[in-house]
C-alpha cells in the first residue's frame, strides 16, 4: 500500500517523520509529498486519494486495519478547505515529491520557461504586465512594470534576487512553495532572468528555515541543466527581520551590514554590486510560470479591480481552521476567518484579525465586509502585506497588541533614522505608562503624534508602517486603552 504524507516543516514539527518511519515498519511505501495546506489536521496521512488527520503514530495500525473512521477526512481534493480555493501557485500542493524533476515535469512544469524563450524578452515582460501581476511581498508593485525599468536599463550585468527572508508573523506560504514546489521558483526566476537580460539569481532564504534552504539547494543542483546559462545561488541570511527590506537585503547579500539604503536609487536602476536589479518575493515569482504557460488572461481573469489573480492567504493565529488557502482577491476578510478559517480555536467569539504581519493593522468584526483587495484595505486604512492573518479572540488586550508593535519596532529597527529608532522607544514607554493606568489624554496623543512621524519620516517600511497597529488598536478598541483610564481613575 502506498503512503503519502508530506514532508513540510510543519507536518515534521507535528510528527510526520515519525509517522512515516510508522507505517515503512510495517512494510509500506511511504511517499513524501508537498503539503496540502490544510495545518490542523497534520500529520496527514494519505492512502489512495483518502484523507486521515491529524494522525498520531497510536493510530496507525487502525488506519491500515480500515478502523480509524474518526480521522477520515474522506477524499482530500473534495474537502470544503480545498475544493473551494483557486490554486494557480499552489496547484501542485499535496499532490508532488518536492524535489523531483520528474514529478514536475508530469504537471506542466518547465512549459512556462519554453514559452517564455520562443516569446523573448520584450514580449515576456508585456505578457506579466498584461496578467496584473503585483509584487506579494507586500508592497503591490506590478511586476511587469518593474521587470521592463530593469529591461530597459543600461548595463552588462544585471541580477535576480528573490526575497526569501518571509518575516511576517502567522505567514508561510514562501516558505511552502520553496518545501513543496522549489522547482516552479527557479522557473519563475529564470524567466525573470530572461525578460530583463540578468544571467544569475540569488534566492535569498532566512536561516530560520532550514528545510527550505535543503530543498532549494538540492533542487537549484538538479535542474541547473534545464535553466542553463541562467544561474540560481542560494544565501541565508542571518534573521534579522529588517533585511526582509529590499535594500538592506541588497547590503547583506554583499556581505554588508544589513542596513537600509536610501531610495533612489531604486534596485530596479541600482540595485545588486551597483547594477540593474529585479527584487521579487518568492510568491510573485513563483505566479510567473503560470502566466507563461496559460497566458496573460489565464492569470487576470481572477481577481477584482487592480488585484489581478489569487493571493495566497496564510490563516493562522487562534482559528479553528488554520493553513493556506489561495483564492481570487474579492473574497471578504468575513469569509477568511469566519467561514474558511472556521472561527477561534478557543471557540470564544473573534475579538481583531491582524492582517499583513506585525506592520499590519488590526481589523475589528465591523470591517470584515473589506474584500481581500489592495486598494480596498489602504481605504480602511489596512494593507494585505503578504497575506498573513492572524486571529484573536475576545481575551486579547488591544492595549498591550499596541505595545508589542512598537516593542517589535525598536527591536528590529536597523536604526538608521531617527523616526523609528526613537520613535519605537518613546511609544513603547507611553504605551507602558497607558497600561499603567496613566491613559491620559496628553498620553494617547503623543503615541498619535509619535506614530505621525514615524510614518511620514521613516526611511522604509518597518518604522513607516509600525503605526497601522498602533493606530488601529487605538482607533478601533478604545475601550482597552479608555478602560484603563476607568480604572485608573477608581
Ligand atoms: P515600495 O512601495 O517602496 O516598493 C515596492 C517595490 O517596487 C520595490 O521593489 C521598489 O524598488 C519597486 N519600485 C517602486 N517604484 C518603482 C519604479 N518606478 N520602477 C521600478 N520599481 C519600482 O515598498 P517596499 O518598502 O519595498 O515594501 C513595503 C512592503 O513590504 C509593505 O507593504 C509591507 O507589507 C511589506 N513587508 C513584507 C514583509 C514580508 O515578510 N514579506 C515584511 C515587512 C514588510
Ligand atoms: Fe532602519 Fe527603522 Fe529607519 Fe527602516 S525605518 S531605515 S528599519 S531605522
Amino acid at each position: 500500500m502506498q503512503i503519502r504524507i508530506s514532508d513540510d516543516a510543519l507536518a515534521i514539527a507535528c510528527g510526520a517523520n515519525l509517522l512515516a518511519r510508522a507505517f515503512a515498519e510495517r512494510g509500506h511505501e511511504v511517499v513524501r509529498t508537498s503539503s496540502w495546506g490544510m495545518h490542523w489536521l497534520e500529520p496527514l496521512v494519505e492512502i489512495d486519494g483518502i484523507g486521515y488527520g491529524p494522525v498520531e503514530a497510536a493510530h496507525v495500525d487502525a488506519i491500515l486495519g480500515g478502523t480509524a473512521d474518526a480521522l477520515c477526512i474522506g477524499r482530500i481534493a473534495d474537502h470544503p478547505f480545498i475544493a473551494s480555493q483557486t490554486r494557480l501557485t499552489f496547484a501542485r500542493a499535496g499532490m508532488t515529491r518536492p524535489t523531483s524533476l520528474d514529478d514536475y515535469a508530469a504537471t506542466g512544469g518547465w512549459a512556462g520557461l519554453e514559452r517564455a524563450r520562443a516569446l523573448g524578452a520584450e514580449a515576456v515582460v508585456a505578457e506579466v504586465t498584461a496578467s496584473g501581476l503585483r509584487g506579494r511581498g507586500g508592497a503591490g508593485f506590478p511586476a511587469g512594470i518593474k521587470w521592463n525599468t530593469v529591461r530597459v536599463a543600461p548595463g552588462s550585468e544585471k541580477y535576480i534576487v528573490c526575497n526569501a527572508d518571509e518575516g511576517d508573523s502567522g505567514t508561510f506560504a514562501d516558505r511552502m512553495v520553496m518545501e513543496g514546489d522549489p522547482f516552479m521558483l527557479i522557473e519563475g526566476m529564470a524567466i525573470a532572468g530572461l525578460a530583463v537580460g540578468a544571467g544569475k539569481g540569488f534566492i535569498y532564504i532566512r536561516s530560520e528555515y532550514p528545510h527550505a534552504i535543503a530543498k532549494m539547494q538540492a533542487a537549484v543542483q538538479l535542474s541547473s541543466a534545464i535553466v542553463a546559462p541562467f544561474e540560481v545561488e542560494v544565501r541565508v541570511g542571518a534573521g534579522a527581520y529588517v533585511c526582509g527590506e529590499e535594500t538592506s537585503l541588497l547590503n547583506s547579500l554583499e556581505g554588508r551590514r544589513g542596513e537600509v539604503r536610501a531610495k533612489p536609487p531604486l534596485p530596479a536602476h541600482e540595485g545588486l554590486f551597483g547594477c540593474p536589479t529585479v527584487i521579487n518575493n518568492v510568491l510573485t515569482l513563483a505566479a510567473v510560470p503560470f502566466v507563461l504557460s496559460q497566458g496573460a488572461q489565464a492569470y487576470a481573469d481572477y481577481g477584482m479591480g487592480r488585484s489581478r489573480g489569487t493571493m495566497p492567504v496564510q490563516i493562522a493565529g487562534n482559528v479553528k481552521h488554520g493553513g493556506l488557502y489561495e483564492t481570487a482577491f474579492g473574497i471578504t476578510l468575513g469569509e477568511i476567518v469566519e467561514k474558511i478559517g472556521g472561527g477561534t480555536a478557543s471557540g470564544r467569539p473573534i475579538r481583531a484579525v491582524q492582517v499583513g504581519g506585525p506592520l499590519g493593522a488590526y481589523f475589528p468584526p465591523a470591517l470584515f465586509d473589506t474584500p481581500f483587495d489592495y486598494e480596498a484595505f489602504t481605504a480602511v486604512d489596512g494593507l494585505i502585506g503578504h497575506g498573513g492573518i492572524t486571529v484573536f479572540d475576545d481575551s486579547a488586550d488591544m492595549a498591550k497588541q499596541a505595545r508589542f508593535a512598537f516593542e517589535f519596532c525598536a527591536a528590529e529597527s536597523c536604526g538608521k533614522c531617527t523616526p523609528c529608532r526613537i520613535g519605537s522607544v518613546r511609544g513603547r514607554e507611553t504605551l507602558d505608562k497607558v497600561i499603567a493606568g496613566e491613559a491620559s489624554e496628553a498620553n494617547l496623543q503623543l503615541v498619535a503624534d509619535l506614530c505621525e512621524t514615524m510614518k511620514f519620516g521613516s526611511l522604509c517600511a518597518l518604522g513607516g508602517f509600525t503605526p497601522y497597529p498602533v493606530m488601529s488598536a487605538i482607533t478601533h478598541f478604545p475601550e482597552d486603552f479608555g478602560l484603563r483610564m476607568a480604572e485608573a481613575a477608581e
